[in-house]
This record gives structure tokens, C-alpha cells and sequence, in this order.
């Protein structure tokens, strides 16, 4: 059933926290730049939350419901590529989830594709941040 594309919320709205907290207590050399860009993270994780959540009521005409997500161990403070790979590894989490989901319709999968696609984006440029 491909309502269950709504068992990606929660893990969105894990990478929103994570994402924020990292925007707000990484430090060191390239704060600025990382600073501004988990801004875009965040906005495209916020935006695909509120896309799902209408696309279960408008398509599947159902209230989006996920469980209760499990507690995550925050990012108080840390250099950027502590910051960053903590984001990633939400990333991956998130994809992986994304990946699991088949037998999904094409409007939904629409939604899938377009999601891991920017997803891919923001960990190649999070990951090359921090590369040699
Ligand atoms: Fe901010």
C-alpha cells in the first residue's frame, strides 16, 4: 500500500532536528558556509514533510499517520565534519527508508524519486565539504 509513504515523516522530521541542531553547534573553519547550506537542507526536508503529508490526504484520502519516532542522540557541539557526518548518517537513514518503500503509485513514487534525488544532492555536497 503506498500510504505507507507517510512512514517517511518521521524520519524527516528526525533529519530537520538533527540538521538544525548541527546548524547551530558546529564550529570552526567553514562555519559560515555549512551554516547557510544546512539552512537549505532543512528547508528541503521541512518542504517534502508537508508535500507527503498532503499527498496521503489528497490521493489516498487519508490522515498521515506515522509511529512514534524513536529518541536520537542530539549534536550539542562538534567540529563541521562531526556536524556533517551526523547529518549524512541521517541522510542514509532516510534513503534507505525511501528505498524500501515499493509497490508504490506513480504519483507517489513521483514524490520518492524527486525526494532522493535532492537528498543525493545535499549528501554529495556535505560529503565533499569534508573530503581530502
Ligand atoms: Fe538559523
Amino acid at each position: 500500500m503506498s500510504v505507507y509513504v507517510s512512514n517517511v515523516i518521521p524520519s524527516l522530521i528526525r533529519l530537520e532536528a538533527i540538521t538544525r541542531e548541527v546548524h547551530w553547534n558546529v564550529r570552526g573553519p567553514g562555519f559560515i558556509s555549512i551554516h547557510r547550506y544546512l539552512d537549505e537542507v532543512y528547508a528541503s526536508a521541512e518542504a517534502y514533510i508537508d508535500e507527503i503529508a498532503e499527498h496521503v490526504v489528497a490521493f489516498y484520502g487519508m490522515s498521515p499517520t506515522w509511529s512514534v519516532e524513536k529518541p536520537f542522540q542530539h549534536f550539542r557541539a562538534g567540529v563541521i565534519s562531526d556536524g556533517i557526518e551526523r547529518v549524512v548518517t541521517e541522510i542514509d537513514s532516510l534513503l534507505e527508508i525511501v528505498d524500501s518503500l515499493d509497490d508504490v503509485s506513480r504519483e507517489t513514487e513521483d514524490i520518492l524519486v524527486r525526494l532522493s534525488q535532492d537528498f543525493h544532492k545535499h549528501r554529495w555536497f556535505l560529503v565533499n565539504e569534508i573530503s581530502e
